[in-house]
């Protein structure tokens, strides 16, 4: 079977449950993890026969993506600004925001600061700002252990010194160090939007990473909020990914307790996504 042809087979099958674009880009990634073959190289070789194994071992993947597998989780890993990040269900896949939310923060002079991220996931934004902050020391908390399990390794096969800790954030935590800067992508979605969440999603992805429980769709907020009037340093700063439904109400909430230059930032998509503030001081 010639490449071109792999491609065409690809897209009929699963264009019908991920559109023609998303199944393009599908191609493109096994085509890449299989084969070594990017997107400049397939145009190139698009004549190029390929052996039975290779078309075995892509339909193998491709039978699981039509199950509604996500790519990344069949793959076993996404790149994101040079780092390998290992992913399987018990994290989120990073979303391209939290990417965006990682820029923001990058823009800040970090040196030497020490930061932690609430519920580090797979440990993408720990990851991402100690890949930039090298003599930053970072923390990273997260009540899963297996979500832990995935950041640990995810530092590890990228030499990336982070300190792991099980917290659950819902609870009090009296860590006894004070940080620079907090960040945290919390669980924000409520539970009743979930029949607007796409199957793919919901089946994989762990939605304790997800949703919020209960009623309260600001309670991860709150709670961080009340945890920095301890743990944040005056002037330290805090860095959240929100919804776009709910970030003015996170915007109300920190100035009620007294943060101050509070900025909203839009996502490469132009949706109102990320907010940072400063703590003013509770001393
Ligand atoms: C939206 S995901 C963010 C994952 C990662 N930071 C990212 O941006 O890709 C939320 C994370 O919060 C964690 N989490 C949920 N409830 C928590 C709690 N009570 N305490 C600490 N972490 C929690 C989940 O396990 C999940 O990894």
């Amino acid at each position: 079977m010639k490449l071109k042809e792999l491609k065409v087979l690809t897209q009929l099958k699963l264009s019908k449950i991920y559109g023609i674009k998303e199944s393009r880009s599908i191609f493109h990634l096994l085509l890449n993890e299989i084969l070594g073959i990017d997107v400049i190289n397939f145009h190139v070789h698009a004549e190029k026969k390929i052996s039975l194994d290779s078309v075995e071992l892509f339909n193998e993947k491709i039978s699981l993506i039509e199950k509604e597998i996500p790519v990344q989780y069949v793959i076993g890993y996404v790149m994101i600004e040079g780092l390998k990040i290992f992913v399987d269900k018990s994290v989120l896949i990073p979303r391209p925001e939290t990417v965006d939310l990682c820029k923001w923060i990058i823009q800040k002079k970090l040196n030497g600061k020490v930061i932690l991220d609430i519920g580090t996931g797979s440990g993408l934004i720990a990851l991402l700002l100690k890949k930039k902050f090298n003599n930053c020391t970072i923390h990273a908390w997260d009540n899963s252990t297996k979500a832990l399990g995935i950041a640990k390794k995810n530092a590890e096969q990228n030499s990336l010194e982070i300190n792991f800790d099980n917290v659950d954030i819902l609870k009090n935590h009296d860590p006894k160090i004070k940080f620079d800067l907090i960040v945290s992508n919390p669980p924000y979605v409520h539970k009743k939007e979930k029949n607007s969440i796409s199957n793919v999603v919901l089946k994989n992805e762990p939605n304790e990473a997800i949703f919020v429980n209960g009623d309260d769709d600001l309670l991860f907020y709150k709670a961080i909020i009340n945890f920095s009037k301890s743990c944040l340093k005056d002037n330290g700063i805090i860095f959240f990914e929100c919804h776009k439904e709910t970030i003015n109400q996170v915007k109300n909430l920190l100035i009620i307790n007294k943060f101050i230059d509070v900025e909203l930032k839009k996502d490469s998509f132009g949706i109102n996504r990320m907010i940072q503030a400063k703590n003013y001081g509770y001393a």
